[in-house]
């Protein structure tokens, strides 16, 4: 199964696209995650993104396709994968048509997580993560069971990332709009959109993108 999650900053792309990789061995393939490591190591690609995304912005169509027509072709996509942040253009929409065209691949869907702005502020200014293994917490919707102490791997040590400043975010917000919403359009014309409620909480979500996958959605 080969899967588009599509949606604003803090829409719950990482947190649903988790759960899909644990329930289904589908393999989580976020573009961001992909870029703050390569900022974390210092490389070429990490250096030129870093100020790029720390503004908010997007970084260039062909440094994001070529990073992902590298991932695509990796052992853990046997199965299938998510894309979380990933296409975000149209352009980029266009590239991974022909990526999946010459892997002989598919998509299945691509759901739409529909979230207010003023909720997407609130959910990113609150979001915090396990420095060893990721997972992901809010302050206020998913605090750890044991204050300070992850739930999935005992660490103690928390992060929060240097783009989820209230500042930025307004730029984060105003890209999706300019730059990532026309791909709305773009898969509800290939009959492939599927819209889900991204407002409720996170197991009720997790239900309606189940249900969508199901064919009853
Ligand atoms: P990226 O890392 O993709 O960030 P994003 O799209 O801005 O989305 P987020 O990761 O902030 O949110 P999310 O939807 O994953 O939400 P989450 O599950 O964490 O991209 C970062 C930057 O990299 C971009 O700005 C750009 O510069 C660059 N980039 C990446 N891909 C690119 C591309 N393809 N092209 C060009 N540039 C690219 O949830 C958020 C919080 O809310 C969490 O705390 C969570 O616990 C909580 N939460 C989740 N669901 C719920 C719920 N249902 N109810 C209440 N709280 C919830
Ligand atoms: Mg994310």
């Amino acid at each position: 199964m080969n899967l588009i999650l599509l949606g604003p900053p803090g829409a719950g792309k990482g947190t649903q696209a988790k759960r899909l990789q644990d329930e289904h061995g589908l393999a989580q393939i976020s573009t961001g995650d992909m870029l703050r490591a390569e900022v974390a190591s210092g490389s070429p690609i990490g250096r030129e993104a870093k100020a790029i995304m720390e503004a908010g912005q997007l970084v260039p169509d062909a440094m994001i396709t070529a990073m992902l027509a590298n991932r695509l072709q990796a052992a853990d996509c046997a199965n299938g994968f998510i894309l979380d942040g990933f296409p975000r253009t149209v352009p980029q929409a266009e590239a991974l048509d022909t990526m999946l065209g010459s892997l002989g691949l598919e998509l299945d869907a691509v759901i739409e997580l529909k979230v207010d702005d003023a909720a997407l502020v609130e959910r990113i200014a609150g979001r915090f993560t396990c420095k060893s293994c990721g997972a992901g917490y809010h302050d206020q919707f998913r605090k750890p069971k044991v204050e300070g102490v992850c739930d999935a791997c005992g660490g103690t040590e928390f992060v929060r990332r240097s783009d989820d400043r209230r500042e930025t975010v307004s730029a984060r917000l105003d890209a999706y709009h300019r730059q990532t919403a026309p791909l709305l359009p773009y898969y509800a014309a290939k009959g492939r959109l599927k819209t889900v409620d991204g407002m409720a909480d996170m197991d009720s979500v997790s239900r309606s993108i189940a249900a969508v996958l199901n064919g009853k959605g």
